[in-house]
C-alpha cells in the first residue's frame, strides 16, 4: 500500500515512539506497586518491540497487513494530531487568573559534597545535571471563597526528597535551611516520596525536624515510601513533629476560621473519602499524584498541593516533559492548574531515585500565600475545550445548511414539477 510508504513512515515512526510513551506513562499512573515496576517495563518494553518490528517488517517487504495497516493509521493519527495539538496546547498554556509565581534559584555551593556513594550516585557528575540545584518558587494563590480571616496564609510546600545513599545528607540539609530562610510559615506540607532506601529514614528528623510552623506540620506518603519500612518512616516523621494524614481530614483555626486539611496518596495508599470532609471555611488537600485533581475540584477543594511527577525531570525544548507518570500523561506535569473554583499546585519535587534533571527542571521547594480577592478572578480558558466547541457548532452549521440546502432543493423540483403541469 504507497500510503504507508515515503515521507509517510516519518510521522508513522514518530507517531508509534509517543503512543509507547503515552501507554507506559497512563500505566504507571494506575498505581503500580514500586516492586513490580520492573516487570511492568519489560513486559511494556516487549510490546513496544514487536510493535517496532511490525512497522519495520511492513516497511522492509512493502506490504502491509490489515493489523500493520491499523497500527499504521493509529501511529499517523498521534503523529500528525495528537502529538502536534498538545504540544501547542501546552506551549500556549498559561497560568490561571489570580495567580502570581516567582522563581528563583537558590545558591547551593560545594555541590561535590553533596554526592553520596551509593547506587546512581555517578548520575549527579553527568555534564548539564540539575540534580544538586535548588530553585525557589514564591507563589501568591486567589482562591475563589477564600474566609478574609485566611488571606495572607502562608504554606511552606516541600515533596517528593527521595532521600537515598546516592545524596549525601548534606544536600537535603542544605535545601532544608534554604526553607528556613523564609522565615516562619503558617503551614508545613509535605506531599509524600521521602524516601527511596530505609537508610533515609535516619534523614527525616535532622532535615525536616528544624522546619517550624504556627499551625502546624503535615505529611502524606508517596508510592516510593510505601515500597520501604512505612511504619518506622511514619514514626520518624512524627518524631519530627509532623502529622501523618494519609486518607485522614483534621482542621486547624486561623483568626476564627476553620481551614481543613486532608490528604491522600492514591493510587497506592488510603483514599481520601470527601463526604468525610469536617465542617469548615476552606479545605486544602495534600495529594502525592496530581491526577486526584478533577475529583478535589468535583467536591469544591478550595486547593490541592501535589508531587510526584517531579516536572518530567528531563524537558526537551519544545515537547517539554517526556516520562510522567500519571493518568493524564503530560497534562499536569507541574505549575497551577483551575479547574471550577478549585486551583492545582504541582511541584517538581526535590530529588529522585534517578537523580536525573535536565533541561530547566530543577529541584525546587514552594512558599505558597492564599489570597481571597474574588473580584478579579476569571474562569481560566480551556483550549481544547474552546476548539471542541467550536468543532461542534461548525458541524451544526453545516448540519443546518445542508438542511436547507435539500429543503431549497425539493422545493425548486416542485416548483419545476408544478410549472411543467401547467404548460400549454
Ligand atoms: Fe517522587
Amino acid at each position: 500500500m504507497t500510503f504507508f510508504a515515503g515521507w509517510f513512515l516519518i510521522p508513522i515512526a514518530v507517531g508509534h515512539v509517543a503512543f509507547w510513551i503515552w501507554t507506559v506513562n497512563v500505566l504507571h499512573g494506575l498505581g503500580v506497586n514500586e516492586h513490580n515496576v520492573s516487570r511492568w517495563n519489560m513486559t511494556l518494553f516487549s510490546l513496544g518491540s514487536l510493535a517496532s518490528l511490525l512497522l519495520l517488517w511492513s516497511t522492509w517487504q512493502g506490504e502491509w497487513s490489515v493489523v500493520a495497516q491499523a497500527y499504521g493509521l493509529l501511529c499517523l493519527a498521534v503523529g500528525c494530531v495528537a502529538l502536534p495539538v498538545t504540544t501547542v496546547l501546552r506551549l500556549v498554556r498559561q497560568h490561571p487568573s489570580g495567580v502570581v509565581f516567582e522563581s528563583a534559584e537558590w545558591p547551593m555551593t560545594d555541590r561535590d559534597s553533596y554526592i553520596g556513594e551509593g547506587r546512581y550516585h555517578w548520575m549527579h557528575r553527568l555534564r548539564g545535571n540539575e540534580s544538586l540545584r535548588l530553585r525557589r518558587v514564591e507563589t501568591t494563590l486567589t482562591l475563589p471563597g477564600l474566609p478574609p480571616a485566611l488571606d495572607g496564609l502562608t504554606i511552606l510546600h516541600l515533596t517528593d526528597f527521595h532521600f537515598a545513599p546516592c545524596y549525601h545528607r548534606r544536600y537535603f540539609e542544605a535545601v532544608s535551611r534554604a526553607a528556613q530562610e523564609w522565615g516562619v510559615c503558617d503551614l508545613i506540607l509535605f506531599t509524600g516520596d521521602m524516601i527511596d532506601n530505609d537508610e533515609g529514614i535516619a534523614w527525616v528528623e535532622p532535615v525536616l525536624g528544624p522546619l517550624t510552623a504556627r499551625l502546624g506540620k503535615f505529611a502524606i506518603l508517596g508510592n516510593h515510601d510505601l515500597a520501604h519500612d512505612v511504619d518506622g518512616l511514619v514514626a520518624s516523621l512524627e518524631r519530627a513533629g509532623y502529622t501523618n494524614l494519609e486518607g485522614a481530614w483534621t482542621t486547624v483555626e486561623h483568626q476564627g476560621a476553620t481551614l481543613a486539611l486532608g490528604g491522600t496518596s492514591t493510587p497506592w495508599g488510603p483514599e481520601l473519602d470527601t463526604q468525610a470532609m469536617p465542617e469548615s471555611d476552606a479545605s486544602i488537600v495534600l495529594s502525592h499524584a496530581p491526577d486526584t485533581f478533577p475529583k478535589f475540584a468535583s467536591a469544591g477543594v478550595n486547593l490541592v498541593l501535589a508531587g510526584h511527577n517531579h516536572g518530567g525531570q528531563i524537558r526537551v525544548p519544545i515537547l517539554g516533559p517526556i516520562m510522567m507518570p500519571s493518568r493524564f500523561s503530560r497534562r499536569y506535569d507541574r505549575g497551577i492548574f483551575r479547574r471550577g473554583r478549585t486551583l492545582l499546585f504541582v511541584s517538581q519535587g526535590v530529588g529522585g531515585k534517578h537523580p536525573l534533571r535536565f533541561g530547566g527542571c530543577m529541584p525546587e521547594i514552594a512558599r505558597v500565600t492564599l489570597r481571597c480577592d474574588v473580584t478579579r478572578v476569571q474562569p481560566e480558558i480551556d483550549y481544547s475545550r474552546v476548539a471542541l466547541r467550536s468543532l461542534r457548532k461548525a458541524v451544526e452549521i453545516s448540519t443546518a445548511r445542508s438542511c436547507e440546502y435539500s429543503k431549497n432543493l425539493s422545493l425548486f423540483q416542485k416548483i419545476r414539477v408544478q410549472k411543467q403541469l401547467v404548460k400549454p
